[in-house]
């Protein structure tokens, strides 16, 4: 019988270099109890764990975030998201929030989903997903890094054929945008993306915050900082400004940015009366 090997040394470089090194989002994963996650990437989150003690819970609240973006988004009759950074198909993915949602949006049959991840663990792994749990005609996940060439990106959403980038989009970028070292370059592609998008499309936006940080939060950030350059994404946290500007010009909706806990919580969640401990800000604007 011939046994199959897949030597490291064999793969191409980008996914030798995921699979040997934790990866942002097998951490994150890992972080929210999912299953799609390697020893290193464990080891790595527990690591992360030991400095920001609450990290998990943090993780929770801004998923969340993301399944009230998602209710909020098809109430007021979007139909179609781009995730950016959406990580590993993990617990309550976009696709998932909205079929969920059908009960109270009669069309939620027609909802578009493509994800993007730069990461290509993430793009095999949520394509193979996807081809079990997604539908192939209204659901991609594509390789893309927008953040260095968010021109490029839009091409390939045409190409997907699943969605209409003519109609309203809700675009998603949450907890990835510290994922670059660069100042800039976010801030730049942002600009780009929001041009490129529709009237009436609206921008989530999630991220690791200086602002409001204790002491104690302030040396933690320090060492995930440095600690996460031993990842496959390190990166840089944002102080509120520099967050909210991601935003630009979009009228940003009811309340603004605040902590993730906080952004129209319609449940009992933790963080109740110290939002900030939960070290997210998030947001949600339209464009006009
Ligand atoms: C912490 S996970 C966030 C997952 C999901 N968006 C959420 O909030 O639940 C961050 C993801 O962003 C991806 N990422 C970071 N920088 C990126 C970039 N420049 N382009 C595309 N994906 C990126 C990482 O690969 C990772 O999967």
């Amino acid at each position: 019988m011939s046994t199959l090997h897949h030597p490291v040394e064999a793969m191409p470089a980008d996914m030798r270099d995921s699979v040997t090194t934790p990866s942002a989002a097998r951490v994150y994963d890992w972080y929210l109890g999912g299953a799609h996650n390697w020893a290193i990437d464990r080891a790595f989150g527990q690591r992360v764990v030991d400095i920001v003690p609450g990290m998990k819970s943090y993780c929770r609240a801004n998923r969340r975030f993301l399944n009230r973006v998602v209710r909020y988004a098809l109430d007021t009759g979007i139909r179609q998201f781009v995730d950016i950074g959406s990580g590993l198909p993990t617990v309550g993915n976009v696709h998932e929030v909205a079929e969920l949602h059908r009960t109270s949006g009669p069309t939620t049959q027609d909802v578009r989903v493509v994800y993007v991840d730069n990461d290509p663990v993430v793009q095999s792994l949520g394509g193979l997903i996807l081809d079990r749990q997604g539908d192939p005609l209204r659901h991609r996940a594509l390789r893309a890094d927008p953040i260095a060439d968010p021109d490029g990106l839009w091409p390939m959403l045409s190409e997907t054929g699943v969605l209409r980038l003519d109609e309203p989009i809700c675009l998603l970028m949450l907890s990835m945008l510290h994922f670059s070292k660069d100042v800039d370059r976010p801030h730049d592609a942002l600009d780009t993306m929001r041009n490129l998008l529709p009237g009436d499309s609206l921008l989530a936006v999630s991220h690791w915050t200086t602002s409001d940080a204790n002491e104690q939060e302030q040396e933690q950030n320090r060492q995930l900082v440095e600690l996460y350059e031993q990842s496959t994404h390190p990166g840089q946290l944002r102080g509120k400004e520099e967050i909210q500007a991601f935003f630009g010009d979009f009228v940003m909706v009811e309340p603004g940015l605040v902590y993730a806990p906080r952004w129209r919580s319609d449940d009992q969640e933790d963080f109740i009366g110290e939002p900030e401990r939960s070290r997210m800000l998030a947001g949600l604007a339209r464009k006009a």
